[in-house]
């Protein structure tokens, strides 16, 4: 961490273990196709976590709004109340259809900033694109079409369209998009839940995905945001509304331009630790296992002034 930031060690340590317990708490649900018991599982026990911690937090990417959403809404105060403002974005179980129907890629996932460092976001949809580190800034546009990009990209990498795999959300609501890439001879790599670790993968050489696009929530657009702030990257993003009543959810969170294109450093604008840990096995985590030594958790730690990136193993005792 960097010296003299709010963002210290025991921060990180700590909002590490709610996300644990949190992975921990949703892994018992692996399977059980409920995904409402599921997600409150994962929200209890990340809750109780992050009021251990010694901070004054404020939740700025939740659950949903505090009408709607009884535990970690929009707004809501965690912490011990005494120590650093931090504001946190989470999403105690993203993917809780995968957790549901014991599929791959289910995370528990958390980022802090110091206050006013995360975009405070509605929870409506969100377009998005994204591309790992290393390429020249602006060499792909949110504005561009989805072929476009792919072709620019290629040529940055010096790579053949063919050769390029882009990330996509397998959603009706895509068609158009798939068909253009696959028209510009890319390969697209669908994903039935779980947009934040199909943004991160693009960061990835090891997982051949070198672009992701399509529309997926907002609150998981700040998540991997903060993640690219901290591993490099690019990202844009712009929210999507489907009515009125979105638009004015967004008015609500003090959004005054409802087109405005978001790059990576608006969603994430002062440095920030981004926390992941998987609840069941998938390309980037390990998901929680049981045995005869105890709860086992596999997390990545991302640090944001240091650019450091940290793997943890955990092994707990099982809770009678
Ligand atoms: P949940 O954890 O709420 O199930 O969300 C998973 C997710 O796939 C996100 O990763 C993604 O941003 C969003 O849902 C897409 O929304 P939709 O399922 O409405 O297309």
């Amino acid at each position: 961490m960097m010296a003299g930031s709010v963002l210290d060690d025991s921060l990180a340590f700590g909002a590490l273990r709610a996300c644990e317990e949190a992975a921990v708490a949703a892994c018992r649900l692996v399977g059980r196709g409920d995904e409402k018991a599921a997600d409150q599982a994962a929200v209890d026990a990340m809750r109780a976590g992050l009021n251990r911690i010694p901070m004054k937090g404020r939740i700025v990417i939740g659950e949903g709004e505090r009408d709607e959403a009884p535990m970690l809404y929009i707004g809501e105060e965690v912490g011990t109340g005494e120590g650093p403002e931090i504001d946190i974005a989470l999403d105690p179980l993203e993917g809780t259809t995968l957790t549901a129907k014991a599929m791959a890629n289910a995370l528990a996932v958390l980022a802090l900033a110091p206050r006013g460092g995360l975009l405070y976001a509605p929870d409506t949809y969100m377009d998005k694109l994204a591309i790992g580190p290393g390429y020249p800034a602006g060499v792909v546009d949110l504005d561009a079409s989805p072929a476009d990009n792919v072709k620019a990209l290629a040529k940055a990498k010096g790579k053949d369209v063919s050769d390029m795999t882009v990330c996509v959300l397998d959603r009706p609501r895509h068609e158009e998009i798939i068909s253009g890439l696959r028209g510009a001879g890319a390969r697209i790599h669908l994903i039935t839940d779980g947009d934040v670790a199909g943004i991160i993968a693009t960061t990835n050489p090891k997982t051949g995905i070198d672009m992701y696009v399509g529309q997926g929530g907002a609150p998981e657009g700040v998540l991997a945001a903060a993640a690219l702030r901290c591993v490099g990257g690019q990202m844009q993003g712009r929210l999507f509304f489907r009515n009125d009543d979105e638009r004015g959810r967004a008015a609500k969170t003090g959004i005054e331009d409802l087109d405005r294109k978001y790059d990576l450093r608006d969603m994430a604008s002062k440095d920030t630790i981004f926390i992941a840990t998987g609840v069941t096995n998938g390309g980037m985590l390990d998901g929680v296992s049981t045995g005869a030594g105890g709860v086992r958790t596999h997390s990545m730690v991302m640090d944001s002034a240091s650019g450091a990136v940290r793997r943890v193993r955990t092994r707990m005792p099982v809770k009678a």
